[in-house]
């Protein structure tokens, strides 16, 4: 295989063999392809797109890059979950103490924020202990004894994921459907679980925009995972405005707490049991309690203090808190019709707590509190937003950042709001 030949071939539009694909990226991962040479192929498949042979080809590809977890010394049915990243998405905090509490085995393996979306990562270290680097043994021990583990993926799952990814991620090729199915679908394949659950956000939050072209994403990963004899289901999520009232890392904790306590904004609690409901079915598991009771009578609560005790946190501890608020407030009276995720994402990422490279340190107890939500009436003076930084001077960017990220519109106009769950694919 000559490189510049498969450069040339996926440029003018022609479809690549399997084995030019493992060979690629056996070569880049081992650098014996420099990286201009794969970014010049991003690129080109980024324009002209991959078929799904192609694409299976680069998932198998990336999947074989590495090892893969074992888990079959678990007893019960396996699952995994993804989120494709929103704004104020801290479902898998509530969803993975919930699968736990429902008898289902959850291996969940998590990234960090980048740029305006959040990372379960970074939500979890704010917690005053917590570790969230296991090696295999310790994750799979865990999971055995209280059926549940959050944490980073070892760097010997998939390495073909993470020196592609940070090529996109510097070459404008992030948003290509193929290449972002085939990187989520490798790691989640590498983790090993029986029934994987994706999340898949459409909207201004979002990486796909569109629900057409989240559809694509999302039937892509499904045979992705079909492939490779997986059980997978993808559920289309709203992203248009953040979910919850919170975007920030101690500043979600906290709210998945609430959640976790049976309380908490309601499109939390109606994604995280919608979610864990589409994971009982894909574990044929429709007998057991609904998710909505594990939340009141405190089971899911129950399991995550368990998780957060097993890798090190202190579930009691008081979270970190910024030292500084800066309140935005309605303009006028009326209802709020739009509120942003991307402009709130931008304005938690500059507030703090999110990062701009990889090696930033995150503010724990940076973002924002939304005190109304699209819907909701409002009077012209009151709190709409209440900003948190460590650093004052933070607080004009994030503030420049949600200034048009919200309408305010007739209060009695009519208003139908917009569904959270849009769509499901496969199942
Ligand atoms: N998340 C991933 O893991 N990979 C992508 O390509 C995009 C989002």
């Amino acid at each position: 295989m000559r490189v510049v030949e498969l450069i040339a071939a996926k440029r003018d539009g022609q479809s690549i063999s399997s084995q030019d694909l493992h060979e690629l990226i056996y070569g880049f991962t081992r650098q014996s392809i420099p990286d201009y040479q794969m970014s010049a192929f991003l690129m080109a498949g980024y324009l002209r797109g991959f078929s799904f042979a192609e694409t299976v080809a680069l998932n198998d590809a990336m999947l074989n890059s590495g090892e893969r977890l074992d888990l079959s010394q678990l007893s019960g049915p396996t699952v995994d979950k993804h989120s494709t990243g929103g704004v104020g998405d801290s479902t898998t905090l509530v969803v993975a103490p919930l699968a736990a509490a429902l008898g289902m085995q959850m291996i969940k393996l998590s990234g960090r924020g980048l740029g305006f979306t959040g990372g379960t990562l970074d939500k979890l270290e704010s917690i005053p202990g917590m570790r969230t680097q296991l090696g295999d043994d310790e994750l799979i021990s865990q999971v055995s004894q209280i059926g549940l583990a959050v944490c980073a993926q070892t760097d010997k799952l998939d390495p073909a994921d993470r020196a592609m990814y940070a090529l996109r991620d510097v070459t404008a090729t992030v948003g290509s459907p193929a290449l972002i199915a085939s990187s989520i679908m490798s790691k989640k394949l590498a983790g090993g679980a029986e029934t994987i659950l994706l999340d898949v956000k459409v909207g201004s939050g979002a990486f796909m925009k569109d629900v057409a072209r989240a559809r694509e994403l999302a039937s892509t990963m499904v045979g992705l995972g079909i492939a490779h004899g997986v059980n997978t289901v993808a559920l289309l999520t709203n992203m248009d405005t953040p979910l919850g009232l919170t975007a920030g890392n101690a500043l979600e904790v906290a709210e998945s707490l609430e959640v976790l306590a049976g309380g908490g904004p309601t499109d939390v609690v109606e994604l995280t049991v919608t979610l864990a409901r589409e994971m009982l079915i894909g574990c044929g598991m429709t007998a057991a309690k609904d998710p909505s009771d594990a939340l009141t009578d405190g089971s899911a609560m129950d399991s995550w203090r368990r998780m957060i005790r097993a890798q090190g946190g202190d579930p009691d501890a008081p979270l970190p808190a910024a030292s500084s608020t800066h309140v935005v407030t309605a303009p006028a009276s009326g209802r709020l019709t739009r509120l942003d995720a991307m402009a709130v994402g931008v304005a938690a990422w500059r507030l703090g707590a999110g990062r701009a490279r990889k090696e930033d340190a995150v503010s724990f107890g940076a973002g924002v509190v939304m005190h109304a939500k699209p819907g909701d009436l409002v009077v012209g003076g009151q709190p709409l937003l209440t900003l948190y930084a460590d650093d004052e001077a933070r607080f004009g960017g994030a503030v420049e950042a949600v200034s048009g990220g919200f309408d305010i519109g007739s209060p009695d106009a009519a208003w139908s709001g917009s569904a959270l769950v849009l769509e499901k694919v496969g199942g």
